[in-house]
This record gives C-alpha cells, structure tokens and sequence, in this order.
C-alpha cells in the first residue's frame, strides 16, 4: 500500500518568472521566484509528512510540457503559473489534462484588469481553480488549499 502523501506537488513557473524582483515591479511585485519558493518549501516542511515541493521554471514550452510527463503522473497536486503561455499554449493545457491531478492556476497580477488579450487563459477550463492578482501570496494559498482540501481528504489509496 501507498500512502497518498507519497507524492509532491509540483509548482511550475512558466516564462519570464525568474525575473521576479526585477520584472515590472509595480505589477508583479519585488519578491524573488526564489523566495517565493523557499517560502512554499518552508510551508511543506512544517506540512503533513510527505507534502513536499517539487518545482520547476523554464522560459520553453516543451521543458515544462516533459516536466508535467515525468513527474505529473505521481504528483498530489499541481500549482502552476503558465506566464504568457496561458494566453495560448493548447500543448501545455494537453499535458495538464493527461495527467489529471487537482490543479491551481496562480497569477501574480488580476490578469482580468490588465490588456486584452490576458483576460482569457487557455489553461483554467483544466485548473480546479484560480488565483490571480494576490501576488506572491496567491502561491501559498494554493498550497494550503492542497494540503487542506486535497492531501488531508485523500488519505490512503492502495
Ligand atoms: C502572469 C500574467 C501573464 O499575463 C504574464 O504573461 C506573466 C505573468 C502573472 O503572474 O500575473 O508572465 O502569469
């Protein structure tokens, strides 16, 4: 028997969010990828055994679409903010609904307020859910809503 916990949530940032800090500020704020990531680290280590991150950033479609194929399969949950590859990448939506894992679409910015052609994401018709315009916190209530309402109600499976 395995227990449900054996798996991680992956937290996958698509393009141009390892520049975070950097990047327009004023919209997308001055927290590093890094810390926002030593952050959710932090959040599983005090977590249940066994909720761990496993993450990824990677500014080319296809590191991200042999990640989600690799390590989706097994992955508890997934946290993923797709970068401009929300706007349109079919093939990263594709490999989302293959592995078919609760999954928490994260924006930094409220993408609905900002240009058009951001208001619609490809990717939420296979997101559980979505979060955007909450900045880097949106991340970390995406893995507390893993941890609460998926990994916690799933228990065991055999
Ligand atoms: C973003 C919004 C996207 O429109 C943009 O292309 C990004 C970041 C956000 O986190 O607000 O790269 O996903």
């Amino acid at each position: 028997m395995t227990t449900i916990t054996d798996g991680k949530v992956l937290v996958i940032n698509g393009p141009n969010l390892n520049t975070l800090g950097l990047r327009e500020p004023t919209i997308y704020g001055s927290r590093t990828l890094a810390s926002i990531i030593a952050e959710l680290e932090a959040y599983a280590a005090n977590g249940d055994p066994g909720f761990a991150i496993d993450s990824i950033q990677s500014n080319h479609e296809g590191v991200l679409i042999d990640f989600i194929h690799e390590r989706g399969f097994d992955a508890l949950g997934i946290i993923i903010n797709p970068g401009a590859l929300s706007h349109y990448s079919i093939a990263l939506r594709d490999a989302l609904s293959a592995v078919k894992k609760p999954t928490v679409e994260v924006h930094l910015s409220n993408i609905h307020t900002r240009e058009e052609f951001r208001h619609h994401s490809v990717i939420s018709a296979v997101a559980t859910g979505v979060i955007a315009g909450l900045g880097a916190r949106g991340y970390l209530l995406a893995a507390d809503w893993i941890r609460h309402e998926v990994i916690a109600k799933a228990g065991t499976s055999a």
